[in-house]
């Protein structure tokens, strides 16, 4: 997928997306950025559900902004938040978005629903209705629903958010699966994530993209540049002009101070850079 100087600004003035260009072309790429980044804004408008005030989006060579059914018709999306009818069991439902899709062939549609439902373990619930669903329950099922019709291009927006550390993991892992055969866009706000799955990366920011690459190549550049040292609980910002603080928190229940500067800081120890150090570093505009 190829974008190209894409923006978009809601009717009420919001800038949500600001002349973003970028290629996403294998594996798991990661969108991250805080909340209101523009996520959410960017990935509905490259599945074709809201048209951007300018720019270009360009997948298997097709305008899809001109032809937006198009990638309808070739894309697996799981929105952030999607409700799901009352009394239809995780079957029924698959199978309701399965004929919307266009699987016209009974015997197949079954085969491919069941097929599904254990890719994403639920296998065992398939007659239960979904409203009923955990969170984690619910977000494997969305999962499902983006697979079905075996779409080679899928669209996730932060499918882990809320989710407790185990329904992390499972998610993450039907994600890099499904990662290995197809392209992944990932929208999250959780730096671990990234991390964990993304071969490439961009972060976000203020409708703006910051910057782009792969997690361990960005790391590399912070090496030598990020020192912390323990911290007065009442210390809110250090009073050295030479560093810069990208963040104060807590590592069993001790407060900890960490920098960005290119010399050591008094009393600062030296840091394995991490991805949420460049996380803060670019969010600060350090980087
Ligand atoms: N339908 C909308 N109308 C107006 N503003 C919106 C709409 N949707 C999102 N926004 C605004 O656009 C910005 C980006 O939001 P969003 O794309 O939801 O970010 P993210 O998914 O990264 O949290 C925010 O300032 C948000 O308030
Ligand atoms: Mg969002």
């Amino acid at each position: 997928m190829i974008i190209d100087g894409l923006s978009l600004i809601y009717p009420n003035g919001v800038k949500a997306i600001d002349k973003m260009s970028l290629n996403i072309s294998q594996g798991i790429f990661g969108l991250l950025g805080p909340n209101g980044a523009g996520k959410s804004s960017l990935m509905k408008t490259l599945v074709g559900l809201q048209k951007p005030s300018s720019g270009q989006v360009l997948f298997n060579n097709v305008d899809i902004i001109r032809d937006p059914d198009h990638i309808k018709r070739t894309l697996g999306y799981l929105p952030q938040e999607f409700g799901v009818l009352p009394k239809a069991n995780a079957f029924q439902l698959l199978e309701h978005l399965a004929i919307l899709k266009g699987i016209k062939d009974k015997s197949f549609r079954k085969l491919h629903i069941n097929y599904l439902l254990r890719e994403v373990n639920l296998d065992q619930h398939a007659s239960r209705e979904v409203y009923t669903f955990s969170g984690g329950m619910r977000q494997r099922f969305g999962l499902a629903q983006a697979l079905l019709g075996n779409p080679q291009f899928i669209v996730v927006d932060e499918p882990t958010a809320g989710l407790d550390p185990e329904e992390r993991n499972r998610i993450n892992g039907i994600l890099s699966k499904i990662g290995q055969q197809r392209i992944v866009l990932l929208s999250t706000h959780l730096v671990e994530d990234v991390y964990q799955l993304c071969a490439e990366m961009a972060i976000l920011h203020s409708g703006k993209l910051k910057i782009t690459g792969s997690p361990k190549e960005l790391i590399k550049a912070l090496e030598g540049k990020i020192w912390a040292r323990p911290a007065a609980s009442d210390e809110a910002e250090i009073p050295d002009f030479s560093s810069v603080m990208i963040r104060k928190n807590f590592i069993g229940g001790e407060s900890w101070i960490t920098v960005f500067s290119e010399n050591r800081p008094d009393g600062f120890q030296l840091q394995k850079p991490t991805l949420e150090d460049f996380y803060f570093c670019s969010i600060k505009n350090l980087i």
